[in-house]
């Protein structure tokens, strides 16, 4: 079958043949590729500042935004069946008994490293036709999503980021609501960095006192640090290229992080309960404002198309690979 990858030992971006994936445990499920979305890791990848091949293996499959259709599911399968919808989580734990996290299926907190990552690191991606998924590792979409299910992985980061916020707003137990029919953090502002998916997905879920960094920028991250609030929460969530040293004004951030009482968080990637969550929060945008959600997706290309959304000029919001 045919899949999109990297060559990272030969700098090549390329479309080439892999093996058809199999199950090979009860509790693998196979399905069909349906969209891919492109992000920035992705391009990040293709210019080789990012990704790792599986061992043993030269290439990487891309992708790790999916949304596929299940075709079989192993004998030990009983909550997905053939015809569900599905987006996969992207991290996969490591194998040390010592990683509590991992062993807790906690593996966006791995602390070994030793993680893998489906379509970024040392795991193959879903740019390709099919793949074969353990069954934890997937989350069942109604199929009334489907036209916009490939968003679930970008939202999975923002839905994070707001548990992570949450739990940090619990520092200040008199912000909790008053009123039991108020909102949690009713009343309160929300600064989004970046007009991307991660950002624009984020907006919608934003409380008051917080920054969601999702502009993969240094420069322009710090420069919003300065104007964090009292009690803030500054959430990063970009992954910024290597670049050459900035200047920024020290002292006075970290003056202000002691006299506000502030705090800079980063959060990586997104356990199952933030992919559930983005799969309902969906369901949510999609009944109130139908229009503005479709509209995050820009464009849906075929596969051969993957030069242009790899390395061509990157436009639009978000970019999907179509595999009809
Ligand atoms: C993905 C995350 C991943 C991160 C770093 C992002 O694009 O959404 O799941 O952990 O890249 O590899
Ligand atoms: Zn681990």
């Amino acid at each position: 079958m045919r899949a999109v990858g990297v060559v990272p030992a030969r700098r090549e971006v390329a479309m080439f043949g892999h093996a058809k994936p199999c199950l090979t445990a009860p509790t693998d499920v196979r399905i069909r590729t349906i969209e891919v979305g492109i992000c920035g890791t992705d391009r990040e990848i293709c210019s080789f500042a990012y990704g790792t091949p599986p061992d043993g293996s030269e290439y990487l499959v891309l992708g790790h935004e999916a949304l596929g259709e299940v075709l079989e599911v192993g004998a030990g399968i009983s909550t997905l069946k053939p015809g569900d919808l599905v987006v996969p989580t992207v991290r996969r734990p490591c194998p040390h008994p010592q990683c509590l996290p991992c062993r807790d299926e906690r593996q966006d907190f791995c602390f070994t490293g030793d993680f893998t990552e489906r379509g970024i690191k040392m795991t193959h991606g879903f740019m390709t036709e099919f793949f074969v998924e353990e069954e934890r590792h997937l989350n069942l979409v109604p199929d009334e999503l489907s036209d916009i299910a490939v968003l679930v992985e970008p939202l999975s980061v923002a839905e994070k980021a707001l548990a992570q916020i949450w739990q940090v707003q619990q520092r200040l137990p008199w912000e909790e609501p008053l009123a039991a029919d108020q909102p949690r953090g009713a009343g309160k502002t929300a600064v989004v960095l970046g007009a991307g998916p991660v950002g624009i997905l984020g907006a919608k879920v934003g409380g008051f006192d917080v920054v969601y960094e999702a502009v993969g920028s240094a420069r322009i991250s710090f420069d919003l640090l300065k104007v964090l609030g009292m009690n803030g929460i500054f959430v990063f969530t970009g992954i910024p290229a290597q670049q050459p040293a900035i200047p920024i004004e020290a002292d006075s951030l970290m003056r202000d992080m002691v006299l506000k009482n502030q705090v800079a968080i980063g959060t990586v990637n997104a356990d199952r309960p933030a992919f559930q969550g983005a799969i309902r929060d969906l369901g949510v945008f999609k009944r109130r404002w139908p229009e503005a959600t479709r509209a995050l997706i820009t464009g849906r290309f075929p596969m051969d198309a993957y030069r242009d959304l790899l390395l061509g000029k990157s436009t639009g919001i978000k970019n999907v690979i179509s595999f009809g």
